[in-house]
């Protein structure tokens, strides 16, 4: 009889040709055959409720048939031509209206990307050199972006701290690293450095943790003073917090956005968008050699992906899925919160209904070094339990989706109950 492929199996073959067995992104033991909804089943043949959803960008789960029709439709007239393409267009003109910074759009292929030519774009705007990074942000794996990301030692603000081997100390030279939701910080800050900073990159949720009232408005008037950028990288919360994302919920518009994850519809697509005068340093023609950026990339603009995108954005766009994807997250909320009540721990679910976690603390969250000093042990056995129980998502993150359904819910409450009477 022929053997079934397994976890364990595919593990063993993962080993030989990838290092650390995995892609560098989820836990390497196992291998996901395939989605439905917010489902997912393994080569083990275990189905799962699905809070990872891709990392994010399955908002609509995995199969929706719509999304799955526009695919289908443009993949017979070609798959990619490195080339300009109406679908894209499209889909440009579609994020352009909706991100309230927006005007103009330049494509690439991941989220980390996008962030890395925001950061570009404003020291070729500014004519500056200093980045200012939020401890713990996240903005893709580029040199910059690997600063001080999730440092295990604490350095003094604004020392930046590479989390990554292969980084020259000029980098980080460059780097300013602050605490977010610090507001006397990033004024003092600002007060020292504010005419050499090209940028402030900011996750206006930063990981899950929300900005406290005012600090993002804060961010913006200490840009505006010091005649730097405001970078939101929404590469998350894009499409998520709400259709305009982050800037539209709290109400603070950057100067140049980044997105990804939902705007790919589950394809490897990417932008990062800004005013049609900061987006003039991507043509040579309005800002010559001198501040030109050169940017381009193979599969930039990629027909299916936009197709995929722009399908979902129509989606998204309807009546009450905002509402909807509330709702659900907000559901999820309140039964980890009755189930861990009775446990007596303290606790605090961290975030938005849209993107949150649990963070083991009696203290409030706020900043990188609040979820740091957590109980990390209680939320790993946490999150186990969960695993086991049929919960599919990552360590620190819950992502829920539109297509939850009562029994998604029903498997949902039942392994949260588990996951918190079997905590010690
Ligand atoms: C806030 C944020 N920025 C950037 C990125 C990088 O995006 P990508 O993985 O597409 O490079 C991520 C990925 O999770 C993210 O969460």
């Amino acid at each position: 009889m022929q053997k079934l492929s397994s976890n364990a199996d595919w593990a063993t073959r993962a080993r030989a040709v990838l290092p650390g067995g995995g892609f560098g992104n989820f836990d390497p033991s196992v291998f996901i055959k395939s989605g439905s909804g917010a489902r997912v089943i393994d080569e083990d043949g275990r189905e799962y409720v699905d809070y990872l959803i891709g990392s994010g960008p399955m908002l609509l789960g995995h199969d929706n048939a719509e999304v799955l029709e526009a695919i289908y439709e443009t993949l017979p007239r070609g798959l990619t031509f490195f080339a300009n393409n109406a679908t894209a267009i499209e889909l440009a003109e579609e994020i352009c209206r909706a991100v309230p910074g927006g005007e103009q759009l330049r494509y690439v292929s991941s989220g980390g990307e996008a962030d890395m030519y925001a950061m570009r774009l404003a020291r070729a705007y500014t004519g500056r050199d200093k980045i200012v990074k939020f401890e713990g942000g996240y903005h893709g794996m580029s040199a910059e972006a690997q600063m001080s990301l999730a440092p295990e030692k604490r350095a003094n603000f604004p020392q930046a701290i590479p989390d990554s081997a292969g980084i020259p100390p000029s980098v980080a030279a460059e780097m300013l690293i602050a605490p977010f939701n610090d507001f006397d910080y990033i004024r003092s800050l600002m007060a020292e450095w504010g005419p050499k900073v090209a940028a402030i990159i900011v996750e206006p949720l930063q990981r899950i943790i929300p900005p406290l009232p005012g600090y993002l408005q804060l961010l913006r008037e200490e840009a505006d003073k010091y005649g730097c950028l405001l970078v939101f990288d929404e590469v998350v919360t894009g499409f998520r917090l709400s259709y305009g994302g982050a800037q539209e919920l709290y109400c603070v518009t950057p100067d140049i956005t980044t997105l990804g994850k939902a705007i790919g519809g589950g394809f490897p697509l990417a932008a990062l968008v800004a005013s049609a005068e900061i987006m003039a340093h991507f043509d040579k023609t309005q800002v010559g050699a001198e501040g030109w950026l050169m940017q381009l990339g193979t599969l930039s603009g990629n027909p299916v992906a936009a197709a995929a995108g722009l399908k979902t954005l129509e989606i998204l766009r309807r009546d009450g899925q905002y509402d909807t994807l509330r709702a659900n997250g907000q559901r999820v909320m309140n039964m980890t919160r009755t189930a861990l009540d009775a446990t007596g721990f303290g606790y605090e679910i961290v975030g938005d209904p849209t993107l949150f976690e649990v963070v083991f603390t009696d203290a409030p969250v706020r900043d990188y070094r609040d979820v740091q000093s957590s109980n990390t042990a209680r939320a790993t056995a946490y999150n186990e339990t969960l695993r086991q129980e049929g919960i599919f998502k990552a360590a620190g993150k819950t992502y829920p989706s539109l297509p939850l359904t009562e029994g998604d819910f029903a498997i949902t409450e039942a392994a949260i109950q588990k996951a918190a009477a079997d905590l010690t």
